[in-house]
């Protein structure tokens, strides 16, 4: 998980390693059932929906910035190309009357939307691919660049105001704790500190970045950002299933090399 499979060829080793992986994992999916470790929360729900902004004779524009400025709404999100825009929900409870709850916020943030691109001389529209998108639309500058200035040393600054510089950092500094943690786990032989410090750097503890953050943020940043979550998650996951101190460390250490390469190529500005 996370991890790009570089290879499409496999030796003898590769195949039996991964038979024995997969041996493993089901046993312990067994053991998981058996031993009654999933969740029995309640069902949640939620939904993600993707729009276009669109002008007048139906072509896509390249706006969502000002559209998401315009809205004002945490539950609106920028997608890559400069012309959609994501819809989410808080999650709710799987209750009988979820639906009909989902569709009045859905209805209202829509309306919110509509309003918002008919003030910047457009329309909003529900569509998975607009008919009317033409190879010359798919362009890098209606890409999502991220907020950013070249400065006196060498690393690109990314500019951001300062509540989100706020935010980014803490989540550094909780990245920083969560090696730290591992280490002390590694050093007591703790897997379960292992695991536990890890996970609280997964994907799970990412939480929602506010829109206006998203936009800000240049591809490479988000996608080195996405990989360091996956691999504390890998990490623990390998630190519970496999309890292998020397394995793991050699996870944290090229983890750890995501982190010096970002270091290395950006800061952030307000
Ligand atoms: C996707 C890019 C990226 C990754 C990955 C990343 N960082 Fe950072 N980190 C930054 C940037 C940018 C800054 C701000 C640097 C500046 O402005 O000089 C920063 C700052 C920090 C700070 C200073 C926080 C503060 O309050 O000033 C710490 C600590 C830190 N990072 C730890 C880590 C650790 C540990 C990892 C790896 C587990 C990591 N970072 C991975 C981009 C990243």
């Amino acid at each position: 998980m996370g991890e790009e499979i570089q290879y499409s060829r496999f030796t003898k080793t590769d195949y039996q390693k991964f038979s024995s992986r997969l041996k493993q994992e089901t046993a312990l999916v067994k053991n998981w059932f058996e031993t009654n470790r999933f969740s029995s929360a309640p069902l949640m729900a939620g939904y993600e929906l993707e729009a276009w902004l669109i002008n007048k004779t139906g072509k896509p524009v390249a706006i969502n910035e000002s559209f998401l400025k315009k809205a004002n709404n945490d539950l609106l999100s920028p997608e890559l190309a400069k012309f959609n825009v994501e819809l989410n929900v808080a999650p709710g409870n799987l209750s009988r009357n979820i639906l009909s709850t989902f569709e009045t916020e859905l209805d209202s943030l829509w309306q919110q939307c509509s309003q918002a691109a008919a003030s910047l001389d457009s329309a909003f529209l529900g569509i998975g691919i607009l008919p009317t998108l033409q190879d010359s639309d798919l362009t890098l500058e209606n890409i999502i660049q991220g907020s950013t200035t070249e400065n006196s040393d060498d690393r690109i600054t990314i500019l951001l105001d300062d509540s989100e510089r706020n935010l980014v950092l803490a989540e550094m500094r909780a990245f920083l704790a969560s090696i730290q943690q591992v280490n002390q786990g590694l050093s007591e032989n703790n897997m379960e500190l292992v695991a536990s410090s890890a996970r609280k750097s997964g994907n799970a503890a990412q939480g929602n970045m506010p829109g206006s953050i998203a936009g800000k943020l240049p591809i490479d940043f988000k996608k080195l950002g996405r990989d360091t979550h996956a691999r504390f998650d890998q990490l623990a996951m390998d630190a519970e299933d496999l309890e292998d101190s020397s394995h793991t460390m050699e996870q944290l250490s090229r983890l750890m090399k995501n982190c010096v390469s970002c270091h290395a190529m950006y800061r952030i500005d307000i």
